[in-house]
């Protein structure tokens, strides 16, 4: 753990008022935030298991929670019910029936828009259609799909015949697939010939097939053909289409009772060591994780036309698209494409199209509007807006007040959410009805959550002074463990304090309001667009190559992305170094994991800076990208000389 340094953090003062129009309709108020959280304190399993009841059990559990094996927690044990049932069939039997779950715009214009019944009929068929092909309860399913609604039916159909499934963003590469099929040993996978991203067709088919090629355990490929006239390759007796599965299946498929601990999903994640972990959820506590919060934080009302911004390769997708928002029968926006796509408007003029009420998005997008200009945003009537959300990163103030201006008019509250893969759910935000806000500050955690900032012992740190952020007591929707590596969920997560804290690997503060300010990341883990990647993976991928001898990978501040990649090679003997190496590497790495890892620099050097014990000095690396003097101690330097070459590389 690195200590978090919070001395560049400036001092932010400005605080929001709940405007008073949105109190006086929120379901949390002040009051209600209060006296949730006292009663979450004085009695958790009697607050969780009261929020429970909002779910349909189809048997009631016996007990709210078993923590008799820590870290290994279970919640609402001995209760049955299914997430695909909670979020489809549940609502046919009263006015949501007819009601638009999924309003899905294609990033070349075309759209669509289903129904709660009309999505309960495509997912009770596609989840026979899996039946058909062996897949069964337990079994792990790999989805990786272009932002369709596809991707939510094939969620939903896994989850109603109890199968996991493992989501792997559209982005990764045919290598990336490959490797979390062979962890989650999948049995079938399911894709598209295509997806559209800023008008280029993203080969998804054709990743998989070179990913097959490395994956024995999977047996079976659905492929869902979004581009009608491309031409796939199809492997006979392996490969099926989408809409030949779907032509004769049934459309009656009882949603499974399953026990409230099965497996519902993994979902790989990056961390500081070793390969993407498989995080697992289970269903009962995550369900109720995203379906609370998304009420709660979102202040949802029947009316809202919800439109989260992510992909559903990621947690934000599963929680706040699928999961969360479907379980409360909100009406979803999906979109499929780049938010410059044919033009910087695009998210504009979807939110007046559609009306969307409210926006979910990321700090990274936001700072790539700002640099669009306001005029993108002002050319269109966003008056339907009521509440702005934000995740991801840290949301610099600058960009908070840019949001709550430009597209917020200064009406719409701002909730800055914080959670991570691993907690399910958001765990630190303002219930916008409850909670001024402060730009920057992801504020209060909610009730029920027992967030705090300690120093390496465990110890609560004063006001303003700079700590890590734990949580002190589980929740519901805590990953349950690593998949199939539960020495690795307890080393990665429990072992920093015996207290039995969650770990969160993030840096934070907590002001003399007791507000909290997320830093990020104590380890090596790089934010890059809101997007989770790990210095070594990157440094896995650049070694590999031929020409490569070593290399260290460090983030570096970035105006857009929040943090860029910057890389340090070392190449092996005899290779003489040039741009046009530089560019293979960057292509290498993109091949390897996914464009969204493509280094943003590469510097070659002689050798890297070491201490004495043959560690990398990534501090003195971060501070040498960054272009800052560096102020610390090199003492335990190796060799000095290596300092300044790589000083005297910089442009
Ligand atoms: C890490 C988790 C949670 C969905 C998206 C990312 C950072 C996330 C915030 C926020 C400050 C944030 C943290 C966290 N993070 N949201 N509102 N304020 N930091 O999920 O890939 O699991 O990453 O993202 O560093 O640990 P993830």
């Amino acid at each position: 753990m690195t200590t978090p340094n919070i001395t560049s953090v400036l001092k932010e003062t400005r605080v929001f008022p709940v405007p008073e129009a949105f109190a006086a309709a929120a379901h949390v108020t002040a009051d209600e935030h209060r006296r949730l959280t006292e009663w979450a304190d004085r009695d958790p399993d009697g607050f969780w298991g009261h929020h429970a009841e909002s779910l349909h059990w189809f048997q009631k559990w016996d007990r709210v929670f078993d923590g008799s094996n820590p870290p290994f927690f279970k919640w609402f044990t001995g209760g049955t019910t299914n997430a695909s049932y909670n979020c489809l069939d549940r609502h046919l039997n009263g006015p949501h029936k007819n009601k638009a779950a999924i309003i899905w715009e294609g990033e070349p214009g075309d759209t669509r828009t289903l129904t709660y019944q009309q999505l309960h009929h495509q997912v009770c068929k596609f989840a026979n259609g899996l039946k058909q092909l062996g897949v069964g309860k337990g079994d792990r399913v790999t989805i990786y799909m272009p932002m369709t609604p596809e991707a939510a039916i094939a969620m939903l159909a896994c989850a109603r015949i109890g199968a996991v499934h493992s989501v792997v963003f559209g982005g990764f590469s045919a290598e990336a697939v490959a490797d979390r099929n062979n962890d989650a040993k999948a049995k079938l996978i399911i894709t598209a010939d295509i997806g559209w991203r800023r008008g280029n067709a993203v080969h998804l088919k054709q990743n998989v097939d070179e990913a097959l090629a490395k994956s024995p355990t999977v047996e079976k490929c659905v492929v869902f053909n979004r581009a009608r006239n491309t031409s796939v390759h199809m492997k006979p007796g392996r490969d099926i289409w989408w809409h030949d599965l779907m032509s004769d299946v049934s459309a009656d498929c009882p949603a499974e009772e399953l026990d409230s601990e099965h497996p519902l999903f993994v979902l790989y994640t990056s961390g500081s060591t070793g390969k993407p972990k498989g995080v697992l959820h289970t269903t009962g506590g995550y369900l109720l994780g995203a379906s609370l919060t998304h009420r709660w934080v979102f202040d949802l009302r029947d009316d809202d036309v919800y439109w989260c911004t992510a992909d559903v390769g990621w947690v934000t997708g599963h929680s706040y698209i699928v999961y969360g928002p479907l379980a409360n029968a909100a009406t979803v926006v999906m979109y499929e494409g780049a938010p410059n796509h044919p033009k910087e408007d695009r998210f504009w003029g979807i939110i007046a199209k559609y009306g969307v009420t409210i926006l979910y998005t990321a700090p990274t997008a936001i700072r790539a509007f700002i640099k669009w200009g306001d005029q993108h945003p002002n050319a269109h009537d966003l008056s339907s807006l009521r509440l702005l959300g934000s995740v991801g990163e840290p949301i610099n103030p600058e960009a908070w007040m840019w949001y709550h201006d430009v597209i917020g008019k200064g009406r719409c509250p701002i909730v800055d959410t914080w959670w991570q893969t691993e907690t399910g759910a958001i765990l630190i935000a303002p219930l916008p009805g409850a909670i001024p806000t402060k730009p920057g500050s992801a504020t209060k955690p909610l009730p029920g959550i027992a967030a705090a900032v300690v120093d390496k012992d465990g110890n609560d740190v004063p006001a303003n002074s700079g700590g890590f952020l734990v949580v002190k007591r589980p929740w519901p929707s805590l990953m349950r463990t690593i998949y199939g590596d539960d020495e690795r969920f307890k080393a990665t997560y429990w072992s920093q304090y015996p207290q039995g804290y969650y770990f969160t690997a993030d840096g934070a503060r907590q002001d003399e309001d007791g507000f909290i300010w997320v830093m990020g990341r104590v380890d090596d883990v790089l934010n890059v667009s809101g997007h989770r990647l790990s210095t070594m993976e990157v440094e896995s991928a650049l070694v590999n190559h031929p020409k490569v001898a070593e290399a260290a990978v460090v983030g570096k501040p970035d105006e857009i992305k929040g943090e860029a990649i910057c890389c340090f090679v070392t190449v092996k003997q005899g290779v003489t170094v040039s741009d046009s190496l530089k560019d293979e590497l960057k292509k290498h790495v993109a091949k390897e994991i996914g464009a969204l890892a493509r280094p943003d620099e590469v510097r070659f050097t002689d050798s890297l800076p070491k201490t004495r014990s043959g560690k990398i000095m990534r501090r003195l690396l971060r501070d040498i990208a960054a272009g800052r003097e560096g102020k610390q101690d090199t003492t335990t330097l190796e060799d000095f000389s290596v300092l300044a070459k790589l000083r005297g590389d910089e442009e």
